[in-house]
């Protein structure tokens, strides 16, 4: 089954989030055989939750949590905490986290089995830089994230892991991967999932993130390495994440 997961990041007040949900869940009604995701800001986590709770398919995330499971940590939110407010997955690793707030590949790790270990289902965000395209390191750096991320974990923590690549240049940017670009990178992630974990690597779903739009989504997501999608700004409209769900 395909995956489509909306990440608002840092978006929307209560009451348009509340009314975009209201618009996805009405819209789930005519959506057969896709997962779909909402990673939400941690205010929302309650009441999207509650609205979402009886709709098939329909699945709650948060953003981030903290690596360590509880203390003096002002500000910080614990993956307990999110899988008490009834979120399944969490977002994890996100560019923006690792460049805005410095998080570096053993945090992410960490964060990674803190997170499986309190129940909840990582969503692992890789990429390449702009700079790293263009000296043709993106392979060797989409390597060194999965080899420092999924590929630390054990067999029975990976079977939680979903992973995302979101080429940092195609991020916000308009700019997307050709389907083309977008299936050999995902061919080569899965290569690099294969050498660590052999033919579990073909379970682990693989989505494509970075500037996905209703236009270009069906060609995006009917290349065979490619598993579905984590959409940022396009899941901010109703009409457009929806559209993007049924392509
Ligand atoms: P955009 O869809 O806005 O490019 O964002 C992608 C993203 O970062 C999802 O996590």
């Amino acid at each position: 089954m395909k995956i489509v997961a909306a990440n608002w990041k840092m978006n929307l007040t209560r009451s348009e989030g509340l009314a975009l949900t209201d618009a996805i869940v009405k819209g789930m009604s005519s959506v057969k055989d896709v997962k779909v995701i909402l990673a939400v800001p941690y205010p929302f986590l309650a009441e999207v939750g509650e609205r979402i709770k009886d709709v098939r398919n329909l699945h709650l995330a948060a953003q981030n949590c903290h690596h360590e499971e509880s203390g003096a940590f002002t500000g910080e939110v614990s993956a307990k905490m999110l899988r008490s407010f009834g979120a399944e997955y969490v977002i994890l690793g996100h560019s923006e986290r690792r460049v805005q707030f410095v998080e570096k590949c053993r945090t992410i790790r960490v964060k990674m089995e803190v997170a499986i270990a309190n129940g909840l289902s990582p969503i692992f965000c890789f990429g390449e830089s702009e700079e790293q395209r263009m000296k043709g390191n993106h392979w060797k750096a989409v390597k060194g994230q999965l080899s420092l991320g999924p590929n630390m974990l054990t067999e029975d923590e990976v079977r939680k892991v979903i992973v995302a690549y979101e080429p940092v240049w195609a991020i916000g940017s308009g700019l997307t991967a050709t389907a083309d670009q977008a299936e050999e990178m995902h061919k080569h992630v899965r290569s690099v999932l294969y050498s660590r974990f052999r033919e579990l690597a073909n379970e682990i779903p693989i989505l494509y993130g970075g500037s996905v739009k209703p236009s270009n989504a069906a060609e995006l997501f009917s290349q065979p390495d490619i598993n579905g999608g984590l959409i940022g700004g396009a899941s901010l409209v109703a009409e457009d994440f929806l559209a993007i769900v049924k392509a």
